[in-house]
């Protein structure tokens, strides 16, 4: 199983921890898969059917579940999350040489994606009330840029751990300016902003149902819009480029990114469980809060009082001056108890692969990389295996 944002499906990688051997205590990842026992005879029916393709009822069928689910019109179901970000660049007319603003602090699909079309990303700052994208900041690069006579060609939002961005606000200053968003909801399928659910937000947006996340196929994402348009050239992107002719005819290239029927399959399954699984990582992040929330120099990252997270990852924040312990000796010391945490995103600005790129404010977000750690926080823990994490890091605070 891959772990391409690192959150601790398990893996070789550095940081997701030994493994257990006999006598060691079980592994504790930080968010594993979790199956609901109905993935296999999905995945039987989908083989006895013969679509083992990237075509089939399958991946229709679940398209037309998650738009549903989410409340958008349209769908279109791909190999990963980044694949999504990048058609979802490449429909609004992202190309070379276009600036796309990008918080800073995400996982680097966001920005690479950018890249992938020739974009230069710009880095936005985050609130420090929500960790994502500061929505004043924000504001304010757009009517800078707009006073340069140089708007972004696209504006990135990302639901970060699972928290919807503040998108009134944002929303408002992109209609303003005539920029379209796209949101990244690989983390925060089944969380809501007012009432509305993540992945409605934007022009298009992005899941991923990679093995770390809410939900998983294994691998895949998946493109949603409003706009029917987008969404068919996203299909038309994800298939090659491949025009409607009896022969192989192309004007455009195009791309190998559709899902396979058979990890729609698992995908459908999952999706049924959403709402348990959401509840479980609210669990967990309660249970932390309770346990974890009035350690003298410990504080749970914020819940903005607008939605209802996901909880994808339960994060804190450690002030060493306070608590006796940074983030980093808490991580160690939770290796050695074979329980994975993990580093808060380390902000894109300060990735040496966009060194160059500018980026607006990087304070907030280079704080919460130096404080922050994240817990485990799969749906799967029982209430032994957070005792677990709560008492090891209470006495690294002793
Ligand atoms: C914020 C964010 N964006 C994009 C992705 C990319 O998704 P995928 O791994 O499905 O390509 C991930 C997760 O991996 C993510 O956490």
């Amino acid at each position: 199983m891959r772990s391409d944002s690192g959150a601790g499906v398990k893996t070789a990688d550095a940081g997701s921890g030994p493994l257990a051997s006999e006598g060691e205590l079980a592994p504790i990842l930080l968010s594993p898969p979790h199956l609901s026992g109905e993935e296999a005879s999905a995945i039987s029916s989908a083989l006895a059917s013969n679509w083992i393709a990237p075509a089939g009822p399958d991946l229709e069928l679940f398209e037309r579940e998650v738009a549903e689910r989410v409340g958008v019109v349209d769908a279109c179901a791909l190999s990963s999350g980044t694949a999504a970000l990048h058609l979802a660049l490449l429909v609004v007319g992202v190309g070379p040489g276009d600036e796309v603003l990008c918080p800073t602090l995400t996982f680097a699909a966001s920005a690479n994606a950018i890249r992938y079309c020739g974009g230069t990303p710009v880095f936005i700052d985050s609130s420090p009330d929500t960790w994502n994208v500061d929505p004043a900041l924000l504001a304010e690069e757009l009517a800078s840029a707009a006073r340069r006579g140089q708007l972004p060609r696209a504006v990135i939002v990302v639901d970060l751990y699972g928290q919807c961005a503040d998108y009134d606000p944002i929303l408002e200053s992109c209609r303003e300016f005539g920029v379209p968003v796209i949101v990244d909801a690989a983390q925060s399928i089944g969380a809501s902003y007012k009432g509305s659910a993540a992945g409605s937000f934007g022009d298009v947006s992005a899941l991923s149902f990679n093995g770390n996340k809410m939900i998983t196929c294994g691998g895949g994402g998946m493109l949603l819009s409003n706009n029917r348009d987008y969404v068919e050239r996203s299909r038309f992107l994800a298939t090659q480029a491949r025009e409607p002719m009896p022969y192989n005819h192309h004007k455009e290239i195009g791309y190998n990114y559709r899902l396979s029927n058979i990890l729609a399959a698992v995908g459908r399954a999952q999706l049924r469980v959403l709402e348990a699984r959401v509840a479980a990582r609210r669990r967990n992040l309660a249970f932390y809060e309770e346990h974890l929330g009035s350690l003298d120099g410990v504080s749970l990252a914020p819940e903005a009082t607008y939605g209802v997270r996901s909880a994808w990852l339960s994060c804190i924040l450690v002030d060493q001056e306070r608590f006796g312990a940074t983030p980093e000796m808490i991580r160690e010391r939770l290796a050695t108890r074979n329980i994975e945490a993990r580093p808060i995103w380390k902000p894109m600005h300060l990735q040496p692969v966009f060194r160059g790129c500018r980026s607006v404010g990087g304070s907030v977000s280079a704080q919460i990389f130096a404080k922050g750690l994240c817990l485990p926080s799969g749906s799967s823990l029982s209430e032994s295996d957070l005792e677990r994490v709560v008492f090891e890091i209470v006495e690294c605070g002793r």
